[in-house]
């Protein structure tokens, strides 16, 4: 049985401007104890699809499963097997951490006694134990989204789902994030990620979607989606767009996105020189000249034909920012 299961999922918002198509068409399977990435720029439907997986909201057309149980049907059930941190969360911040975790657990059924126990065990188990008695408004943005996870937690979820849950946060926060993430897919728990950063999905997942405009455009683990692309990425810098845009005009099979160009060749270091005479036949002259092994971002910009441009990380995050969110 799958962990997490969308079929043909798709999303339309009623607005005064008209329909919005958040969701067109998601689909994938996520086996249990996997780290499944969901990856796109803003904008894409990750939230969206997120909200209508853990049954918080409800798709338009399409089904979705939770260890087999459906969302729409079973919500009950589905919502006792699984953590949620949000993007956006509501967590009140006048209380103190050691307060917010408590009293979710006494949301959760906990009797006193259980839930301070297991609020001492989250915090400490996300390095909040020292915070633990401040106010949760005094946090920082990597704190806060430490406190988000401790959160879903309590109940221990099998699956656990995570919406950018490090957006905004500084590189070091990150990681310790990062850390937990993959800890917890070590003990056993399932979880569903997603993010706007290449380097993320390729750190943490065992398998990744990639999502635009509502669309899951392709889906594997990140060799393979590497490896689909095929030989070597040559990447050509020129000194203004407009010399890059007639270079993609002689180049056969080219992208160019700004000043540069890629093209993707069997092999780099030979195809070089032949690629070059190709320029100076039409008068183009080069800046730079890479070849390297496919990245993601080679794998994004072919599937959807734009690069990834993901949000800048926030620097200083240490004090009471909000961490992007
Ligand atoms: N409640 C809503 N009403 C109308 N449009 C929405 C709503 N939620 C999301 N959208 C739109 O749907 C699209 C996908 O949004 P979202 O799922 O939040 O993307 P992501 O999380 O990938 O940034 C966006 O164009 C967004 O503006
Ligand atoms: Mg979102």
């Amino acid at each position: 049985m799958f962990a997490v299961e969308a079929i043909k999922l798709a999303k339309t918002f009623q607005t005064r401007q008209g329909p919005v198509k958040a969701v067109r068409n998601v689909s994938f399977a996520v086996a249990p104890g996997e780290i499944f990435g969901i990856l796109g720029p803003n904008g894409a439907g990750k939230s969206t699809t997120i909200l209508m997986l853990t049954t918080l909201l409800r798709s338009t057309t399409g089904s979705a499963k939770i260890l087999g149980l459906d969302v729409d049907k079973d919500d009950a059930a589905v919502r006792n097997k699984i953590g949620v941190a949000l993007q956006e969360t509501g967590i009140d911040e006048v209380l103190t951490g050691k307060e917010l975790v408590q009293s979710t657990g006494r949301l959760w059924g906990l009797s006193q006694s259980k839930a301070s126990e297991r609020s001492a065990e989250l915090l400490s188990l996300v390095g909040l134990t020292d915070a633990a008695d401040r106010r949760v408004k005094t946090y920082s943005g990597g704190m806060k989204r430490r406190l988000d996870l401790a959160l879903s937690l309590i109940h221990q979820p099998q699956i656990l789902f995570l919406d950018e849950p490090t957006t905004g946060l500084d590189p070091g926060s990150r990681r310790v994030l990062w850390n937990e993430i993959i800890r917890l897919r070590n003990e056993g728990v399932t979880i569903i990620l997603t993010t706007q950063y290449l380097e993320e999905a390729d750190a943490l997942a065992d398998r990744i979607a990639i999502i635009d405009n509502g669309v899951v455009e392709l889906e594997g683990t990140p060799d393979a989606l590497k490896a689909s692309i095929g030989g070597d990425v040559i990447l050509f810098s020129f000194e203004t767009k407009e010399i890059a845009k007639r270079a993609g005009d002689s180049i056969t099979n080219s992208e160019v996105t700004g000043r540069e160009l890629r093209t993707t060749v069997n092999n780099g270091p030979q195809s070089i020189p032949n690629l070059f005479s190709i320029l100076q036949a039409n008068n183009i002259e080069a800046v730079a000249v890479s070849s390297s092994r496919p990245t993601l971002d080679d794998v994004f910009l072919k599937v959807t034909g734009h690069k990834l441009e993901a949000v800048k990380v926030h620097e200083n995050d240490d004090l009471g920012n909000h961490g992007g969110v």
